[in-house]
């Protein structure tokens, strides 16, 4: 079966040594190996003030806070993301208010953040949905004028762009996510990058306790609290090599993603996800919109290809569900929606036999 998603690692060849000469060297927590990774990823992804962490969930927790969002402040956020996005807002005690989304990209929509606005709203938390980056002018724009913070869940979106600028780089805060499954996995790790640097000392003590790094253990004054958000070593190793294969993997995303943009579309009945001009996606998955998408499904399995939902809207939760109102925009595209698989393990010749199976119906 052709997954919709697959863990993706470097050669193993390359790897391998990498790997155990981290693993005994005798400093296998956050060291040299973390900060030439930080330097490296923040070159390649052209980040400015960022640090690697332990999760892309860490990172969502940090970029609250530090936004200064307080318990029972509001965060504009989308209910069609995993779970951990939502999460994050719970864990520092604010109340999730779920905009709706676009109804062919699923992504969060701008005119509905806008009306979601109220005094206590203290941050804007939108999800570059399955690796299409956002309305982000127009979300900059609201931002901007009522003067709260943007969060970018970048999560999905490794290597996207927005006018030529990769995204995570365009908000107050990006977060990145390096999980099993995503475009590029360290096992678990995140990013976190920030746009005034004045906040970047404060996230670095936040990832570790409280504690300033670098200052002696006997000397060093905690004055609020922090958690065990550090990369470590022999994550930020794997990471070093992951680097090293990654834009490669990411291009195979891409252009399978832009050949069903092309080619998904001429099919009768079927629709594909839209975006601004200014957005470059990077398609970690790929989303069909179909009355019948149980169709797709079934169409596809018959050759081996996966297809299905992967997320469940966040309000059908019952920790979500006392926020949830109404969403006819993402009630519609939930219906519609199914992920099939566009990543680099997807060649050439399956993501002909794809649309040769949905030109059949
Ligand atoms: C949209 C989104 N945001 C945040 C996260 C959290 O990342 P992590 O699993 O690295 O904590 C994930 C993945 O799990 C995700 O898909």
């Amino acid at each position: 079966m052709i997954p919709l998603v697959k863990v993706g690692l470097p050669p193993k060849e390359t790897l391998m040594p990498e790997l155990e000469n981290v693993l005994y060297s005798g400093m296998i927590g956050e060291g040299e190996a973390v900060y030439e990774f930080e330097r490296k990823f923040q070159k390649q992804f052209e980040l400015k003030n960022s640090m690697a962490m332990s999760s892309g969930t860490g990172a969502l927790h940090s970029s609250l806070i530090l936004s200064g969002v307080k318990p029972g402040d509001e965060v504009i956020t989308t209910s069609m993301t995993a779970e951990p996005t939502n999460i994050a807002i719970l864990q520092v005690g604010a109340i999730p208010v779920f905009a709706d989304v676009d109804v062919l990209s699923g992504n969060i929509d701008p005119a509905s953040i806008e009306r979601k606005i109220t005094s206590k709203t203290k941050a804007i938390l939108i999800v570059h949905y399955a690796g299409i980056p956002v309305r982000l002018n127009e979300i900059s724009n609201i931002s901007r004028q009522y003067n709260i913070p943007l969060i970018e869940d970048c999560a999905h979106a490794l290597g996207a762009k927005y006018s030529g600028v990769g995204v995570g780089n365009i908000g107050d805060f990006g977060i990145f996510s390096f999980q099993a499954i995503k475009h590029m996995t360290t096992v678990d790790g995140g990013f976190l990058s920030i746009k005034d640097e004045r906040f970047l000392r404060d996230a670095k003590k936040f990832r570790w306790f409280g504690l300033e790094k670098g200052v002696a253990r006997t000397e060093v004054d905690i004055t609020s609290i922090g958690y065990k958000y550090n990369m470590h070593n022999v994550a930020a190793a794997i990471g070093l090599a992951q680097l090293d294969v990654i834009s490669e993997k990411i291009s195979k995303h891409v252009s399978n993603g832009k050949y069903f943009d092309q080619n998904i579309p001429r099919i009768p009945g079927l629709e594909v996800p839209t975006f601004d001009a200014e957005a470059e996606p990077s398609y970690w998955l790929y989303t069909v919109l179909s009355d019948d998408s149980d169709n797709i499904e079934s169409c596809l399995k018959d050759i081996g290809v996966q297809a299905s939902k992967l997320h469940r809207p966040n309000h059908q939760h019952s920790i979500f569900n006392q926020y949830a109102g109404d969403m006819p925009q993402l009630d519609e595209y939930y219906k519609r929606m199914i992920h099939i698989p566009c990543g680099w393990w997807v060649s050439d010749e399956i993501r002909q036999n794809i649309i040769d199976v949905l030109r059949k119906g």
